[in-house]
């Protein structure tokens, strides 16, 4: 049985269609967007290699024919070259304004087709087949779209919404594991920033989830994409109560761009690392009492994912090399930080009132337990 959360935009409002077995199904929910009977997919080597021909039968049996681009895994095709090449690819596929391009796979991949939809031809719709725990919880969701520029992450894109998007927990089981839990960092997330119920829940079914239990995981996916739904539909364009969602990612941004954005620290385990460095904080800050940064990190260890600078193997900067990342975050506003603070779990709230020397005594705290 799907479940399905509704993001209620108005006339571009949609459906996140969350299952098993929606591979399978595909055809059945996409054919209700279309002009015609054709889609171009978008995906990448790893996810093609296991998922793209499930998807194609999914999408043929209802007669749907399908052309398919396949870039290379990886966040280096997050970037202009790939764009263009798959921008003109569309264009090869005459594409047309009324059809819709699938963009089936991870974070990279929903992105950086999320874009290609948004500018070709002035705008045509898309599907996100999000493939990753990561992408099912946040990414696939919300509309937000883009490429990386030389100068950092995310920094050319668009707010372009999807039209529909089909997470199939059974691509889950494809994951490694590493893949998964920090995937499960944005999932955790959500339970820190804005509901207590839920991360109560997340402490006693975590466990079981990462072991691989499918209602549990479809069950995590639904509350996670419904908090975002409901914060989206809030504040579309991030005037307001969508930087919530950025809970972590001051610190966590910062730390992957110390470590290279590659495999000794992923996004999520960086959000997970930050999520527990904006919790003390706000201990020491006397926002939260002391008790819920050593409940979250707790279930941090509890679920075996990164929670200390200390799980960072290899150098790190100091804490001024640390102060000068955090200062080229995106969401720098005229000139302050602005964090994502707690007044406890469940309980985060935005500001831009953060003494800086509290900020370098906690990361040279955390760089002296290292
Ligand atoms: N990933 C944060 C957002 O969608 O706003």
């Amino acid at each position: 049985m799907d479940e399905t959360v509704n993001v209620d935009l108005g006339s571009r409002a949609y459906d996140i269609r969350i299952g098993s077995g929606l591979l399978h199904r595909s055809g059945k929910e996409i054919s209700a967007l279309l002009s015609r009977p054709r889609v171009a997919v978008v995906s990448d080597e790893n996810v093609a290699a296991l998922h793209l021909d499930s998807l194609r039968q999914g999408l043929e049996k209802e007669g749907i024919e399908v052309v398919s681009l396949i870039l290379p895994a990886g966040e280096a095709t997050k970037g202009w070259p790939q764009f263009s090449r798959t921008v003109e690819w569309l264009l090869a596929q005459k594409i047309e304004r009324r059809d819709i391009v699938v963009a089936f796979g991870g974070g990279v991949i929903g992105d950086l087709v999320g874009f290609a939809a948004a500018v070709l031809r002035r705008g045509i719709r898309f599907v996100q087949i999000p493939t990753t725990l990561l992408a099912q919880v946040d990414s696939s969701v919300g509309g937000k779209t883009g490429i990386n520029a030389p100068q950092g992450k995310n920094l050319i894109g668009a707010f372009h919404q999807p039209s529909l998007v089909l997470a199939d927990i059974d691509v889950l089981d494809t994951l490694a594991p590493r893949d998964f839990l920090a995937g499960y960092g944005e999932v955790m997330k959500y339970g820190a920033l804005g509901d207590e119920s839920y991360f109560r829940w997340l402490e006693q079914n975590g466990p079981a989830m990462a072991a691989g239990d499918k209602r549990l995981r479809a069950q995590a996916v639904k509350r996670a994409c419904q908090m975002k739904a409901d914060i989206v539909v809030r504040d579309e364009t991030e005037q307001g109560d969508r930087a919530l969602l950025n809970l972590g990612h001051t610190f966590g941004h910062a730390l992957e761009a110390a470590t290279g954005y590659g495999a000794r620290l992923l996004h999520g385990e960086g959000v997970a690392i930050g999520c527990a460095l904006a919790f003390e904080l706000s201990a020491r800050l006397g926002f939260c009492s002391q008790e819920d940064p050593s409940r979250l990190r707790a279930h941090l260890k509890d679920m075996h994912l990164k929670c200390d600078l200390s799980d960072i193997a290899g150098d790190l900067p100091d804490a001024d090399g640390f102060m000068a990342l955090m200062a080229q975050d995106k969401k720098v506003q005229d000139g302050e930080i602005r964090f994502v603070l707690a007044r406890g779990i469940g309980e985060a709230f935005v500001t831009g009132d953060v003494p800086m020397h509290a900020v370098e005594t906690l990361l040279m705290d955390a760089l002296s337990r290292r």
